[in-house]
């Protein structure tokens, strides 16, 4: 049995609302806690994120939104936390540095420290960005601007409370060189050791209440708040009720954190310095991953270039978007965004490589065995392998020995070394010749049973990174979700497929996207640019009407149970759709979407518009559709319910 697992994310602040880095962050933190959820029991690992409220950051946002300071965190707190589950991110904590049970931690920890000589009070001058929250040293400035704000910091004055870092400099380097994985990958541990070769200054880590009320007050001096890092990080711990709390006893002993390159410093020299101070064992390992840039430079808000997760989402879909930050960032290292990247990988390993194994393989199954999955004889089955079950099982060692280190993207492409192999094998045994000979019938029988338990151990090893397509598979599979199939001693076995189950029609797990469309809507767009991009091509607002007249309007909720184009009609498309009674519907959409894009969709009709024909069909019905320069994006409900629900 695998020991505890303890997982988190950096607490974010709550300045500006989450986007793409954000979502990274918090989703390779649920990819590795679902993967040790698959060896340990669920009660075993334990995932923390949560928010950062404290801070002048914040005064300024709540002053620029006529917020109170608690009213403004408590909204975009919300955000983050609202987004998560929408992510299938599956948290057990949500911890925020305004929690009373975090400052009464907090208070604790500083009081102690206080109490043993390492915070001592003196005056400071000193360069400080506001955005960092933290003083530079004009040798760290970039032609004497901040290196991540790109702004000049603003000279500081003042009496302040101050931790002795310096106390355990050689400590930390020692500790560093005696555990070499302490921080991980090696570049990141290269870089603290290099900072380590120039004497700490010790941390200032008040500010005068004259200044900032914003904070949580120092036990022994009502007049000071801490905030920045000595509130922060102590995060990790109070979330597990430190110091006598359970969670914390069975759970800080394999601490792991995540965060990108941005608080390496803070992450790798304050917080073990911190611990070691409150006498708290040092945590197990900090795992860094570099920057998601768009247009090459950091996403963040304050450049302007930040990427809103759900958006897309809500466009490709959860798993492939899931998929597509694990497969295109080198853990550690920086990655471009871009549309087209995503929708490449989209198509090429989504679609084609795996999609296509699936279905192609579920096809032969309805068409040679009526759908029931066949039994392999066990000679003829170890004749006809061909490798196929070594190639699986060394793809469960790869994955697990790359996720165990946060190696995600070599994960990915073990997997995807055995579905091209899976391919292959296809391609070498050849079941449509088998069928044709009554003579091979039993060598058929165990291609497909071999092809079936290939997929049966693709679809739990997909399933930290797209739990929805894992479940999907093993549903189209036969297999029993309750059967611990997410189990990663169950993949380590072959021939577990049970035979004799009758299996559902395939079905399509990633439409291919057509490359046309990238763009038409673009979500690197700023949200102020497209505000102001918006307005620009603003419509006016038509005449006002009385409720009265609203409820004349029927809106209706309709499933498209069928698609198709309308020979010589480009914008039009011929939808049959189900609204508890079948309409057809005749829509210009058909620039914006294919048939097979609208077949299961959800959406809104105005069910009645009197009838008119177009290019000779009748239409009985509008679509409800936001329509730009660009092409319409058809409106749709967040939440399957029952074709016919009328709208108010
Ligand atoms: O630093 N690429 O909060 P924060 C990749 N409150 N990851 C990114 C990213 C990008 N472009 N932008 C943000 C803070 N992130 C502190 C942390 S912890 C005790 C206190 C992710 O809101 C990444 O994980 O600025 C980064 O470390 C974190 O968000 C910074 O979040």
């Amino acid at each position: 049995m695998a020991e505890a697992f303890y997982i988190t994310t950096p607490i974010y602040y709550v300045n500006a609302s989450p986007h793409l880095g954000h979502a990274y962050t918090t989703i390779i933190a649920d990819v590795a806690c679902r993967f040790h959820r698959m060896r340990q029991e669920r009660e075993d690992t334990f995932f923390l994120t949560g928010t950062d409220e404290h801070g002048d950051k914040i005064i300024r946002a709540a002053e620029d939104e006529n917020l109170s300071p608690k009213a403004y965190v408590d909204k975009i707190s919300n955000l983050f936390r609202e987004l998560w589950p929408e992510l299938n991110i599956d948290y057990n904590y949500f911890v925020r540095t305004t929690d009373p049970a975090h400052i009464a931690v907090v208070e604790q920890v500083l009081q102690n420290i206080y109490d043993a000589g390492d915070i001592y009070f003196s005056e400071y001058e000193g360069l400080y960005c506001f955005g960092c929250e933290r003083f530079y040293m004009e040798r760290e400035l970039v032609d004497g601007k901040c290196p991540d704000h790109e702004t000049e910091p603003e000279k500081i004055k003042e009496s302040n409370y101050f931790f002795r870092m310096n106390k355990y400099q050689d400590w930390l380097t020692e500790h560093i060189h005696s555990h070499p994985d302490f921080i991980r990958p090696e570049c990141y541990k290269k870089e603290v050791l290099a900072f380590l070769r120039e004497p700490l200054e010790d941390l200032c880590i008040s500010r005068p209440k004259t200044r900032l009320q914003w904070g949580i007050t120092l036990p022994f001096d009502q007049d000071y708040v801490t905030y920045v890092w000595f509130d922060a990080l102590l995060n990790y711990v109070s979330a597990l009720g430190y110091p006598d709390g359970d969670l914390f006893k069975k759970f800080w002993p394999h601490a792991q954190h995540i965060v990108a390159k941005d608080i390496l410093k803070p992450h790798g020299i304050y917080w073990p310095i911190m611990l070691r101070a409150a006498g708290i064992p040092i945590y197990q390992h900090l795992n860094v991953h570099g920057y998601w840039n768009a247009d090459q430079s950091k996403m963040s808000k304050s450049i302007g270039n930040v990427i809103e997760p759900l958006q897309l989402k809500n466009i490709y879909g959860l798993d492939a978007f899931r998929f597509f930050l694990l497969r295109d960032m080198v853990f550690g290292l920086d990655s471009n965004f871009s549309e087209e990247s995503l929708v490449q990988r989209i198509n090429s390993d989504l679609a084609n490589d795996l999609g296509n194994l699936f279905s192609r393989v579920l096809a032969m199954v309805h068409k040679y065995f009526k759908g029931i999955v066949p039994e392999a004889d066990p000679g003829v089955e170890e004749e006809l392998r061909f490798g196929l079950k070594s190639d699986a099982l060394k793809a469960v060692g790869e994955f697990e020995a790359s996720m165990e280190v946060f190696a995600f993207h070599k994960a990915v492409a073990a997997v995807w070394e055995f579905i091209s192999q899976m391919n292959k094998y296809i391609d070498v045994t050849a079941p449509w010749v088998l069928a044709k000979k009554k003579s091979s019938r039993k060598e058929l029988e165990v291609v497909i049973y071999n092809l079936l338990e290939g997929l049966r151990i693709i679809s739990g090893l997909i399933y930290p990174i797209m739990p929805e397509t894992a479940s999907d598979m093993q549903k189209h599979l036969g297999m029993d979700p309750e059967a611990q199939f997410y189990s990663l001693d169950m993949l380590k076995v072959w021939k577990k497929t049970e035979p004799g189950r009758t299996l559902p029609k395939s079905t399509t797990l990633f439409p291919r996207i057509d490359m046309k469309k990238v763009g038409t809507r673009d979500p690197s767009a700023s949200s102020d640019e497209k505000a102001a991009d918006r307005k620009k091509k603003a419509v006016p607002i038509k005449p006002e009407i009385d409720f009265e007249a609203f409820t004349q309007i029927d809106l209706r909720v309709g499933t498209v149970v069928h698609a198709e184009a309308i020979p010589q009609a480009k914008k039009l498309m011929k939808l049959e759709v189900d609204m508890g009674e079948k309409r057809t519907i005749v829509a210009g959409i058909a620039q914006s979407y294919t048939p097979e894009d609208m077949k299961g969709k959800q959406v809104i009709v105005v069910a009645n518009l009197k009838p008119v024909k177009l290019m000779g069909v009748l239409s009985s019905g509008m679509l409800v559709a936001a329509v730009e320069s660009s092409g319409c994006t058809v409106a749709t409900l967040d939440k399957s319910v029952e074709p016919g629900t009328p709208l108010s």
